[in-house]
């Protein structure tokens, strides 16, 4: 039987223009989400699938990100003087929550180049890829389906949502068919942000995926696409096509996806995730509402 896999990967390299200048001095994956920046929603995601090898792919501005996971000593003696337990154990939690190990990119050549940047600390395993970008709801579950999927396969499995056509440009997208399991199809063919109309379906690729070592080879082949980036999709669609490793299937997601990419849906996802907090949502919900009502 296959050894269950123990490594995540998290590329947070990229030059995160959309949301300049915010992302001048650092990473967007630091961009908080009501009161914890994305990337510990990631960090956290990956440890509750098992996944406690964690290495993060940075690029410039990498300190903030590493200072994360780390011990603050003077925050946390200033906190310890006062007797704020309760505001230590929020800055501590993050200290020990996984074995973090970094890589650097140099310069932000794509996903696909990125997730090369992992080959010699991930080695000749499966191992998962996680993006910042996306947020999955700590509730429903998507990460230990496509490790089971992928133990049971032994194939690349990427994860799928259900978009609406309009917006299908937007994302990597794939052409495939059913399998035996309701929640898994088979990946035929994926597109990188076709152009708009021409989608060949509405299954979309969110940032889950769990990928065969077999990748880093078919990444060193895979040349520069769309926006001049060495695409993670490009990879997959060759894999997917050449039944390359087992060839990939996709779980189809359904439940919460909060998208904190661009800044419109980011500020979406904190109102989203901000009324349902014990500690905010009971004075959010009653002024969100009379503030709505009194938009023109
Ligand atoms: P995005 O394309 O969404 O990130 O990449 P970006 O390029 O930083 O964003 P914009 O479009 O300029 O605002 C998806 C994920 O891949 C990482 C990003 O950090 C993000 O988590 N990435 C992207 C890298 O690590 N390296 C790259 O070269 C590109």
């Amino acid at each position: 039987m296959a050894t269950r896999i123990t490594k995540a990967v998290i590329p947070a390299a990229g030059l995160g223009t959309r949301f300049l200048p915010a992302t001048k001095a650092m990473p967007k994956e630091m961009l908080p989400v009501v009161d914890k920046p994305a990337i510990q929603y990631v960090v956290e995601e990956a440890v509750a699938a098992g996944l406690t090898d964690v290495l993060l792919v940075t690029g410039r501005n990498k300190t903030a990100l590493e200072n994360h996971f780390d011990r603050a000593t003077e925050l946390e003696a200033n906190l310890n003087l006062k007797g704020d337990t309760d505001r230590l154990q929020k800055v501590e939690y993050s200290n020990d929550l996984a074995d973090m190990h970094y890589v650097r990119q140099g310069d932000p050549r794509g996903l696909g180049h990125a997730v090369l940047r992992a080959r010699m600390h991930v080695g000749n395993q499966p191992f998962a890829v996680l993006l910042g970008d996306d947020l999955i709801d700590a509730r429903d579950v998507l990460l230990s389906r496509m490790i089971d999927e992928q133990e049971a396969r032994g194939a690349t499995i990427i994860a799928l949502m259900e978009v609406d056509p309009a917006v299908a440009h937007m994302y990597g997208v794939a052409t495939v068919e059913t399998t035996d399991e309701d929640d898994v199809v088979k990946v035929l063919d994926l597109v990188e942000k076709p152009a708009p109309g021409t989608a060949p379906s509405n299954y979309a690729i969110i940032g889950r995926y769990v990928l065969q070592p077999d990748v880093f080879d078919v990444l060193e082949e895979t040349e520069p696409g769309k926006g001049n980036e060495i695409q993670l999709t490009d990879a997959l669609r060759n894999m997917a096509q050449n039944d390359i490793a087992g060839g990939v299937y996709g779980v189809v997601f359904k439940g919460r996806r909060y998208d904190t990419g661009d800044r419109l849906d980011y500020i979406k996802a904190i109102v989203q995730l901000a009324v349902e907090r014990e500690d905010l949502g009971p004075e959010l919900r009653p002024w969100l509402k009379e503030f709505s009502d009194n938009l023109k």
